[in-house]
């Protein structure tokens, strides 16, 4: 793709790309539809253009709240991770599942119109991080848009779910996925990839709405410096880097964020960390900033031409994405009205950036305790980085705060104008990194460059216990003028759901342990919450129809990055039981009882193996399989813990499983490419270690 033609080809304008250009549509959902914002409707992923996810509806407000109650509500059918936005539209309600299938409900019954299965391979599991996770649908004109773990775009027919096109939009045979939801302007579709863990080259790409053709391709990386890069704003990125970085892929992928702005005719979005995260393997000639990973970037909507860069995390080596969800809003700052961006990354800090130029305004922590950065430069907004932070230069274990989960990840917060505070779920989680001098480029699974394994949490009680008191939530409201937090309800687990504000002068959150709750969106107060028995990860939404108004939401959890496992939050969550539940004034309606949760007695082989196989097995382990199998072998509730495998005392059935890939077809791949048989084998001596020290804890 690196050719002189296509280079040239992005600078011609947009008519000369001839009958690939459609018009937008001038029915059904139309950019002006979705730039009224939601009122009885919710168009698009952030509710409005600007993505502040508030809704001016008031008939559910912090005086009648109590008495709202569960309407209807649809199992789903799969217990995997559930991250969906659903969308409303003349009283249809679409939502994405698991394995990136799309169903369309009766917005006030419940009753299923139509659903679709793309059928994605699902070995595919293995280029994620957070599950076969999929955060919804794009409305326009007649169609819906989904965008699949396995790359795919497809246009659905709105009223039948019927395939109109379906088109791969990643690299063939790359290890990109998509999670995200795909935003649409002005004919086009909008839509990135996951996948900066993973050797892939980061990009935003934008497909004809109607015939599905590609009209430009962003790279948000430099390629191979010694062919023409696509694009000018490559070649500064360029002189950012060093070494070989180009063939480790150089991540800052757009798997999350995209926010189209009338007012200023621009694309925002954020972009991922640089890849690999240790610095020492793709800036083998000393640390660079790595542009534009870590960043939020501006392009023109026509031509997907390069206007501004704001780069939060430089040298980023924390796995510190921007890919949070970007909003924009109208504050008076300093007696003057200015159009700005606000956005809290992974870092830590939250950014307040002019929206037309990305003049860095103000940035002010919205969590406790952050330690990669002293600080940020007033003016400019650079940070001044701890220099025990770069664990590739000392050489020593880095326990840092945020760590790779951030301080706030994809969860949405709202902003809303009438109390002028955003609303942040908010992880306070700490990561162990060390640079891993022996690391070498694989072919499965997570590419990093550090070595996790010194922050396994110890079989130890204290240590567990002290591990889980420090992994908490919270559901900050932060004053983007004052910047500073206003109020914070404390959570007991990180990774709670996303949220929606109303005119209500409501806060809607669902938590990871199953409460779907109502605050006071003035003073935090809680007015009100339901069981929804299983995590909520995924924000809800409300819609009104004949002057009824409804709210409605995902349940279910899993799809973070396993932080629950070992540090023992998980264990305090039922069962992933996934659903959509739509609630209204006055509805009585309850879930089933979840099943009873199942003590389970932990019984492995004795222990066995020399300590070197042993500690080779949790490095092994640590940096490849505890991304889905939990941290220190202790699973959450979506992949099997592996303390409890009934292969565990047979070297042959796991190195079926393993080594081979006998249940790839249920996520599990073959990981012959990556490890030999004896690495392989030394994972099961460590899992069985684990399991027998967890044994010996359960029977004091
Ligand atoms: C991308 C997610 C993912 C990663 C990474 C992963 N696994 Fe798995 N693993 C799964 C899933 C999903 C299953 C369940 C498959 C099924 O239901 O048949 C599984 C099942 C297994 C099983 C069978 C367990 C049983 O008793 O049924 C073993 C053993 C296993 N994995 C070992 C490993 C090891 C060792 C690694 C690291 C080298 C690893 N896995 C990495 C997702 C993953």
């Amino acid at each position: 793709m690196r050719s002189k033609a296509l280079a040239l080809a992005m600078l011609l304008p947009l008519a000369a790309c001839g009958k690939q250009v459609s018009a937008p549509p001038t029915t059904g959902v139309t950019d002006e539809l979705i730039a009224k914002g939601p009122s009885d409707e919710w168009l698009t992923y952030g509710g409005d253009r600007a993505e502040q996810r508030f809704s001016p509806l008031d008939k559910v407000t912090d005086k009648n709240v109590g008495e709202l109650g569960m309407a209807w509500f649809a199992d789903l059918d799969t217990a995997r991770g559930q991250e969906a936005t659903p969308l409303m539209h003349d009283g249809t309600l679409y939502i994405t599942t698991a394995w990136s299938m799309v169903k369309a409900y009766d917005a006030r019954t419940g009753a299923v119109k139509w659903q679709y299965d793309p059928k994605v391979p699902r070995e595919k599991l293995v280029d994620v991080c957070c599950d076969a996770v999929n955060r919804g649908v794009a409305l326009y004109g007649d169609k819906v848009y989904v965008a699949t773990l396995d790359g795919r775009l497809v246009a659905l027919g709105q009223k039948t779910g019927k395939v109109i096109w379906d088109k791969l939009t990643i690299p063939k045979d790359s290890h990109m996925a998509i999670t995200g939801a795909p935003r649409v302007v002005k004919g086009m579709v909008l839509i990135g990839s996951a996948g900066a863990e993973y050797f892939t080259r980061g990009y935003l790409a934008a497909f004809d709405a109607e015939s599905g053709a590609e009209r430009w391709r962003f790279y948000t990386v430099p390629g191979d410096p010694s062919k023409p890069q696509e694009g000018k704003h490559l070649e500064a990125a360029a002189k950012t880097w060093s070494g070989e970085f180009w063939k480790l892929g150089g991540g800052g992928t757009v798997w999350d964020s995209i926010t189209y702005d009338p007012a200023t005719d621009l694309i925002y979005f954020g972009t991922a960390n640089a890849e690999p995260w240790n610095p020492a393997y793709r800036n083998t000639d000393g640390a660079g900033d790595s542009l534009y990973t870590a960043s939020i970037v501006a392009v023109k909507p026509d031509s997907g031409e390069y206007v501004w860069h704001f780069q939060e995390t430089p040298e980023d080596r924390w796995d510190f994405d921007s890919n949070q969800q970007i909003t924009v809003a109208d504050l008076d700052i300093g007696g003057q009205k200015r159009h700005v961006i606000l956005h809290a990354p992974k870092n830590g800090f939250f950014y307040v950036l002019d929206a037309r130029s990305g003049e860095f305004i103000s940035g002010k922590p919205f969590v406790d305790g952050i330690n990669w950065a002293r600080g940020l430069d007033p003016k400019t907004g650079k940070p001044d980085i701890n220099p025990d932070a770069k664990y590739e230069l000392t050489g020593k274990p880095w326990l840092g705060i945020p760590g790779a989960v951030g301080a706030h990840s994809w969860t949405p917060m709202s902003y809303s104008p009438r109390t002028g505070l955003v609303y942040i779920p908010v992880n306070n989680t700490a990561q162990a990194y060390s640079h891993d001098p022996d690391w070498k480029p694989g072919t499965t699974g997570f590419q990093l460059g550090i070595d996790a394994s010194p922050g396994n949490v110890p079989a130890d009680e204290a240590v567990r216990a002290a591990t889980k008191a420090a992994m908490t939530g919270a559901l900050v409201a932060f004053d983007p003028v004052a910047g500073e937090v206003k109020w914070k309800v404390p959570l007991q687990t990180p990774t709670n759901g996303g949220t929606l504000a109303t005119a209500g002068n409501l806060v809607f959150q669902g938590t990871a342990l199953g409460d779907f709750r109502a605050y006071a969106a003035d003073t935090g107060k809680q007015l009100w919450s339901f069981p929804a028995y299983s995590g909520i990860l995924a924000a809800p939404i409300t819609y009104s129809i004949d002057g009824e108004q409804y709210v409605a939401v995902l349940v279910g959890w899993g799809g973070v990055w396993d932080v629950s496992g070992g540090k023992g939050v998980t264990s305090r969550i039922t069962p992933n039981i996934s659903r959509l539940v739509v609630f209204k004034l006055g509805a009585k309606g309850a879930l089933p009882a979840p099943p009873p949760s199942v003590e389970r007695v932990l019984d492995p082989p004795p222990v066995s193996g020399t300590p070197e196989q042993i500690a080779m097995g949790s490095k092994l382990f640590t940096n490849s399989c505890s991304v889905c199998h939990g941290n220190a072998a202790v699973a959450g509730s979506l992949n099997p813990d592996l303390r409890h495998s009934a292969v565990l005392g047979s070297a042959e059935a796991w190195r079926n499983i393993v080594f081979d890939g006998a249940l790839a077809h249920n996520g599990m791949v073959a990981w012959k490419t990556q490890f030999n048989a004896d690495q392989i084998d030394a994972i099961r001596l460590y899992v069985i270690k684990r399991a027998n020290e967890d044994k010996a804890l359960e029977g004091k």
